[in-house]
């Protein structure tokens, strides 16, 4: 049976550009990971888009000067290149605020409240918000700052503390100040929708106990995004939560209430309900089967890749959301109704190291991040693909480094990997008319080459299959240098003075083995892998089941190109 997985990147906020720490976090496993099920014969969908309401957006745009639309437009298309130019291809990019996209988003994001709301799980209630009198409004989520209760960090907001990464209720902040005008702001009172997560708890806590262990529940969830879920849970239980803001950009409140006028969804309802509405939207373009087919469908896979930040949001709140919505007891929900995620795979932030400097966080304001337009100006995508997936902060931070990036490219991508293709195929066009060679009587060496190659789809496959992309590029590494070290030890170039077959041979399982490769870095270099299929005349290459179906005898190659080029660069 087709498997089908319906795999999304979290939405970036569409006022700013992308860095290397996006696109490390989320946007490039999930790429990997995408291109990897195709192979595998996974029928896939791939989503993202922008996170165009709440206050994220409005604040830059005030800061900018610009309407909020022409902002997020703005963004919008400068986040689509990025990742069009880093070949991170999704079936459809939306934005939850962007033309051709609002209308559908919108319907949605309303009717998820509203059927939440007709279940009873909301609670009006009337609370005390902070508001800013000289600009004459509610202070919503970012837009005031404050000192965590928790932490005691000054790098607080109305939502959440970026120093200890909890959710907060803005009037628990210390000392807050509003980003408007500076200003302290006053408590007013104001109405809201409360999302009842007190009456969740149980269900959520008993599945994520269920993703604890991988063979029950059949995939690989990361410690952290268990242990920050459920460890909330069992430390503060689940308190309810406003899902409404003062606030008219974004969604507005369904409801016929005076109460709700003014007021928006809270973004943090409506944002994960984008990758649905644009799941809607792909197909509307498609023409093909109803979203349900990938939503509400037991035998589809949802797969959510994020980055730490995003945990609890991920893999408690969106999933109360959806719980909420069900009619069945059941706890994943049975057809017809949202599935529960089959994996929110998260990573921890990417840090960024200058030369004779501290590690440190990747900052826009105080300019340490690495743009990838910038980037693009100068590189190919494939050099940074590998240098992020080889220092991929799967389970801790880890740094962004240029000269590493440089030296790695150099040495593990050009005199590794790059240089098996060369040596092999520039080989066979010197001695052997640019085809491939016969295999003859294969010996011992010869079968323990081919049987790595055999080992090393196993081993790829299976780290892609739990989601550790690093060791995954690891295994596929080892077997380039497994195979640089069989030409050095076969030694073709002495062999083909004193005795051709052998060195036929070698080169025969040499070109064997870069077809095997061909395959297993297409998910991480697709550009590289499409040059390394020209050389050797594949065409099924993105085919994972055909990795080590051997190329003919007498197949001929097309002429060596060099895969990585070296790369000079200034430290910046
Ligand atoms: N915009 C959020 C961020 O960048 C992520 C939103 S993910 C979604 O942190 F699920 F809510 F869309
Ligand atoms: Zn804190």
């Amino acid at each position: 049976m087709t498997r089908r997985f319906l795999v999304t990147a979290a939405l970036p906020y569409s006022n700013g550009r992308l860095h290397v720490g996006h696109i490390a976090g989320a946007y490039l496993p999930a790429d990997i990971y995408v291109r990897y099920l195709r192979a595998t014969g996974a029928e896939v969908r791939f989503i993202c888009g922008s996170d165009d309401n709440g206050v994220a957006a409005l604040k830059t745009a005030r800061e900018e000067g610009k309407p909020v639309e022409e902002l997020t437009a703005f963004y919008n298309d400068s986040q689509r290149r990025a990742f069009d130019g880093l070949n991170i291809r999704f079936d459809i990019y939306g934005g939850t605020h962007q033309p051709g996209f609002v209308e559908t988003h919108e319907r949605f994001s309303q009717d998820f409240f509203r059927k939440i709301y007709d279940k009873g799980l909301f609670t009006k209630r009337t609370s005390k918000q902070l508001f800013d009198v000289q600009a004459q409004q509610f202070l919503p989520d970012r837009f005031v700052k404050g000192t965590c209760p928790h932490c005691k960090s000054e790098n607080a907001f109305g939502d959440q503390c970026e120093g200890c990464g909890r959710t907060l209720e803005q009037i628990a902040l210390l000392n807050p100040v509003s980003v408007l005008t500076g200003t302290k702001p006053e408590l007013r009172e104001t109405k809201h929708w409360y999302l009842r997560l007190d009456q969740l708890q149980g269900k959520l806590s008993q599945w994520l106990a269920s993703k604890k262990d991988p063979v029950s529940c059949g995939a690989h969830w990361r410690p952290v995004v268990i242990n920050q879920s459920l460890g909330r849970i069992e430390a503060e239980g689940l308190p309810e939560r406003a899902m409404t803001r003062d606030l008219t950009w974004g969604v507005p409140v369904p409801l016929d209430d005076p109460d709700a006028k003014g007021k928006s969804l809270y973004v943090w309802f409506d944002a994960p309900i984008g990758y649905v509405s644009f799941t809607a939207a792909l197909l509307q373009r498609t023409g093909a089967e109803q979203y349900d087919h990938w939503w509400k469908s037991p035998d589809c896979k949802v797969v959510h890749f994020i980055g730490e930040d995003n945990i609890v949001f991920h893999a408690i709140t969106w999933p109360a959301m959806m719980l909420a919505t069900h009619d069945s007891d059941s706890i994943q929900g049975v057809v017809g109704e949202y599935q529960l995620p089959h994996n929110v795979v998260a990573n921890c932030f990417l840090n960024i190291k200058f030369p004779g400097k501290e590690e440190e966080k990747i900052s826009k304001s105080r300019g340490t991040a690495v743009w990838i337009e910038d980037y693009l100006q100068s590189f190919a995508a494939d050099p940074l693909r590998y240098y992020l997936t080889a220092i991929a902060p799967e389970t801790q931070r880890t740094a962004f480094e240029f000269d590493d990036f440089l030296a790695r490219n150099n040495g593990e991508l050009g005199n590794a990997l790059g240089n098996f293709f060369n040596r092999c195929i520039s080989f066979a066009h010197k001695y052997f008319e640019g085809k491939v060679p016969p295999a003859g009587e294969r010996d011992d060496a010869d079968r323990a080459q081919l049987a790595r190659c055999r080992e090393a789809v196993e081993k790829v496959g299976a780290e892609l299959e739990g989601c550790h992309f690093k060791a995954a590029l690891g295994e596929m590494m080892a077997l380039a240098r497994a195979g640089n070290l069989y030409f050095d030890q076969t030694k073709p170039f002495l062999s083909r003075k004193t005795d051709l077959a052998a060195c036929a041979r070698a080169i025969n399982v040499c070109l064997q083995t870069a077809r095997t490769l061909t395959t297993l870095i297409a998910p991480f270099l697709p550009e590289s892998a499409e040059k390394a299929a020209t050389m050797l005349g594949l065409t099924d290459h993105q085919t994972w089941s055909a990795a080590t179906c051997e190329l003919p005898q007498g197949r001929p190659l097309a002429d060596a190109v060099v895969l990585f080029p070296r790369l000079e660069g200034e430290t910046t």
